[in-house]
């Protein structure tokens, strides 16, 4: 089940995503699924200005949904880098308890470490952005919805829609792994966030739409509790009443 907040910009929902974490974080010892990319970087902002006021991590664990194959640990678009940069630098995680999976070395071991942990610590809080084709975490269009922790071969127009970060498109990986739908639906409580116009076909098919594989998101709708969290663009394709 969907609960929907629209805001006017991307402040507005920083803060509305931002609000929904930190009572799950207040909690204490509880287990968050986090995301990477631009849009969860309002919320990340906010977490640090609250753990400077007495918000803290140190009971809290997390796993992260993705991570590039081919990029070590320091490499400046690694999705380690960016959780580093952007949050776990900045508050008292202790980094025992931060989880993402290794895109070095062997996958196959890395896959299976990193679902047999995720099975045994299900996530209170899971947060997703998406894809403008649809997808969460990186699980592309076409993955199965029974997928657990994977390698997968990433579509061009993510890549595209990746290649602002890199120098060139060429520098975009073209594996990444994932948690599967199966660990993302795991979460008690699903929190997506989306801005922007090339957003707002996804959360309409993920709001309206069939469920069926080649638009992953739509799986979400069989979920008992997902908070979505939107700025006007991005909303902008939604009915609403
Ligand atoms: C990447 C990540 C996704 C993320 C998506 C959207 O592909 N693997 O987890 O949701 O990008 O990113 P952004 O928020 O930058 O639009």
């Amino acid at each position: 089940m969907f609960k929907v907040f629209v805001y006017d910009d991307y402040e507005g929902l920083s803060q509305k995503a931002f609000e929904v974490m930190e009572e799950v974080v207040k909690q204490g010892k509880v287990t968050l699924g986090l995301a990477t990319g631009s849009s969860p970087v309002g919320l990340y902002k906010r977490l640090v200005e609250a753990h400077k006021n007495g918000l803290t991590f140190k009971d809290v664990q997390s796993f992260n949904l993705d991570e590039y194959v081919g990029l070590s640990k320091d490499h400046d678009q690694s999705y380690y880098h960016f959780m580093f940069e952007h949050l776990f630098k900045h508050v008292d995680f202790n980094l025992e308890n931060v989880h993402l999976p290794k895109g070095e070395g062997s996958l196959e071991e890395v896959v299976a470490e990193y679902e047999a942990m995720l099975s045994e610590n299900p996530q209170d809080l899971q947060l997703l952005g998406i894809g403008s084709n649809g997808h969460i975490g990186f699980n592309e269009p076409g993955t199965s919805f029974d997928s657990t922790v994977h390698v997968i071969r990433l579509k061009e127009e993510t890549r595209q829609d990746n290649a602002r970060f890199f120098s060139s498109i060429e520098e975009v990986p073209n594996f990444a792994i994932t948690m599967g739908i199966k660990d993302i639906l795991r979460a008690k409580k699903i929190l997506l966030v989306a801005s922007g116009k090339n957003k707002a076909m996804a959360i309409k098919e993920m709001l309206e739409g069939k469920i069926r594989e080649e638009v992953p998101c739509t799986i979400l709708q069989n979920h008992p509790d997902v908070i979505v969290v939107l700025d006007k663009e991005a909303a902008s394709l939604i009915q609403h009443d």
